[in-house]
């Protein structure tokens, strides 16, 4: 037995070392990579570290190291740092390096996979991240496990690749508040985003539905609203299944998350939607919202749709809940960007209640041809909370509604009503994220045939967000030349009306979510739908096996 095993390996190497090596399938696609002659051997290799490279990326270097010794089965070591020279000569070197290069581009990298050496360079955290994924996807497949697989072939075949993403915002949304999810399942999207190197995740934590973020100052908006006495059966309008349905992420919790978003590359941008689907926190505090509104009293909603009741902005008391609630939520995210929503606000109660007309006279705001007098009391409340977002040092995101009225300057608009408010938004010199519902909305129906799938929202089949017309989408599309530099990125949107479970939360996002990232990484030229399928098939979706996701296995390979 010994011996045939002993021939078998021997047969194996020899043919790893003679073979043409197969082109790895690398999702996204990288900007370049170019095959060249032999192999390299991960087991057991040293992994040298320059000294200048940070502890986070260490740290993320460490943990490929380990897991490498678990399935392989030889100690895969990271030497101390060492003071590497600054340009690294590949013939004689020996193991695998990491080098900070400040040349190299803000998230992109270099790997140089010689049969003796291989050389990564990067110059910041998430470029070192990204190298170890697209090593991580030249690795076999057991690499995702935590499973010996001593028996696997643990060469990477040498090659030279150059990579760095065509957008900066690469991003997916996740609606927590139609359904509420566990905290392991965000850490699971967020580990797949990461896998796929999306850097962005918009986490939606405020609804009509359900309010899903703790507020010191007012502990009703989770005591309250964070729960709802059942929801809607299906599209059957005023049903409802009787299960309390609710939950929400404690301050900790989201320190949690945010740190571990981080550790993927992966910053969070926190939606707190205003001053429209807002039922849920009128639930909480009824005084916040319009005289005579209708039905009452306020209940967190059960059922799906666009609410007529809306906050009373014309009253201060209102302003300062919205400061008081931003102030708290943007101190648990680091990042630059804060979401204040702004989508399907209906303003009929404004049209009537007394504060929000005494308001409009005192602002002296006014009807004309361009936009309502409460359309530009939506501005107010707009303007009022980038002023003091700024103040906190963020910059607003809104949904393309903002455009609505006037707007200030700096505010980055999120295009979801097609690609013309992104288009309009950059000629007017905003920044833009395009998540255009027709190709990025990750809750449609994923095939044509809507008997076939799963009940969604979807109700019509030209609005199905097929994988092939997901992938189809080039984000320039009308887009002056001269307009483009304002266009930040692409995002998928995964609302949960119709979505209660992990399954089928990952049954909507997968593969779609890979799709998503040659749509954000690659440029045109680097898209091949072909390619990428076989990659899928070959790699990627087994990779999605060995992690415990469920996905849908696209129509091409069934
Ligand atoms: C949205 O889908 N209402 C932004």
């Amino acid at each position: 037995m010994k011996r045939f095993l002993l021939i078998v390996a021997l047969l194996g190497s020899i043919c790893a070392w003679g073979a043409k090596p197969t082109v790895p399938s690398i999702v996204p696609a990288p900007a370049k990579l170019e095959m060249t002659k032999g192999t390299f051997n991960m087991k057991g290799v040293v992994v040298n570290c320059d000294p200048s490279i940070d502890h986070q990326a260490l740290k993320a270097i460490r943990q490929l190291a380990d897991r490498l010794t678990l399935v392989s089965g030889k100690l895969t070591e990271v030497a101390s740092p060492v003071g590497l020279p600054r340009v690294v000569e590949k013939g004689n070197l020996k193991g695998l390096y990491f080098i900070q290069d400040n040349s190299v581009v803000s998230e992109g990298y270099k790997i140089s996979v010689g049969p003796k050496a291989t050389v990564v360079r990067a110059s910041d955290y998430n470029g070192f991240f990204y190298a170890l994924q697209t090593i991580r996807q030249m690795l076999p497949k057991e690499i995702y496990g935590k499973e010996a697989a001593h028996g696997a072939n643990w060469r990477i075949p040498c090659c030279e690749i150059e990579d760095a993403p065509r957008f900066g915002y690469r991003g997916v949304l996740l609606d927590c508040c139609r359904h509420f999810f566990s905290v392991d399942e965000v850490k699971k999207v967020l580990d797949v985003m990461s896998l796929f190197k999306l850097n962005r995740f918009h986490w939606h934590l405020t609804e009509d539905q359900g309010w899903r973020i703790e507020i010191e100052k007012y502990p009703k908006l989770t005591e309250v609203g964070a729960f709802r006495n059942g929801t809607m059966i299906r599209r059957e309008w005023g049903s409802n299944d009787g299960i309390r349905h609710g939950g929400y992420y404690t301050k900790e919790q989201i320190r949690d998350i945010v740190a571990y978003a981080q550790a993927r590359g992966i910053t969070i941008i926190p939606e707190v939607d205003m001053p429209g689907h807002m039922v849920a926190a009128l639930a909480s505090y009824p005084e916040l919202g319009c005289a005579g509104s209708q039905p009452q009293p306020y209940q967190v909603l059960t059922y799906w749709g666009v609410s007529k009741q809306v906050l009373n902005v014309g009253k201060e008391e209102t302003m300062k809940f919205l400061e008081d609630v931003c102030d708290e939520v943007a101190d648990l995210f680091p990042g630059e960007y804060f979401n204040i929503g702004g989508d399907e606000c209906p303003r009929d109660e404004w049209k009537t209640d007394p504060d929000c007309q005494a308001k409009i006279k005192e602002l002296g705001l006014v009807s004309d041809e361009n936009a309502s007098a409460e359309a530009r009391l939506q501005n107010y409340v707009v303007a009022r909370m980038q002023k003091f977002l700024a103040t906190k040092g963020k910059k607003i995101i809104g949904w393309d509604e903002i455009l609505e009225g006037e707007l200030a300057e700096g505010a980055t608009v999120m295009s979801w009503r097609g690609t013309k408010g992104g288009i309009k938004a950059a000629s007017m010199g905003y920044d833009v994220i395009m998540s255009p519902n027709i190709y990025c909305y990750l809750d449609h129906c994923q095939s044509t045939d809507l008997e076939s799938e799963p009940f969604c929202i979807t109700t019509k089949p030209e609005r199905a967000v097929t994988m092939p017309k997901l992938y189809g989408y080039e984000p320039y599309t009308d887009i002056p030349e001269g307009d483009r530099h304002h266009i930040l990125g692409v995002q998928g949107n995964l609302w949960t009306e119709f979505i209660g479970t992990n399954e089928y939360l990952e049954y909507m996002l997968l593969p779609r979510l890979m799709a998503l990232s040659e749509v954000q990484w690659c440029k045109p030229e680097n898209k091949d739908y072909e390619r990428f399928i076989k990659d899928l098939q070959q790699h990627e979706l087994p990779i999605l096996e060995i992690l415990g996701y469920n996905y849908r296995t696209p129509d091409e390979i069934r």
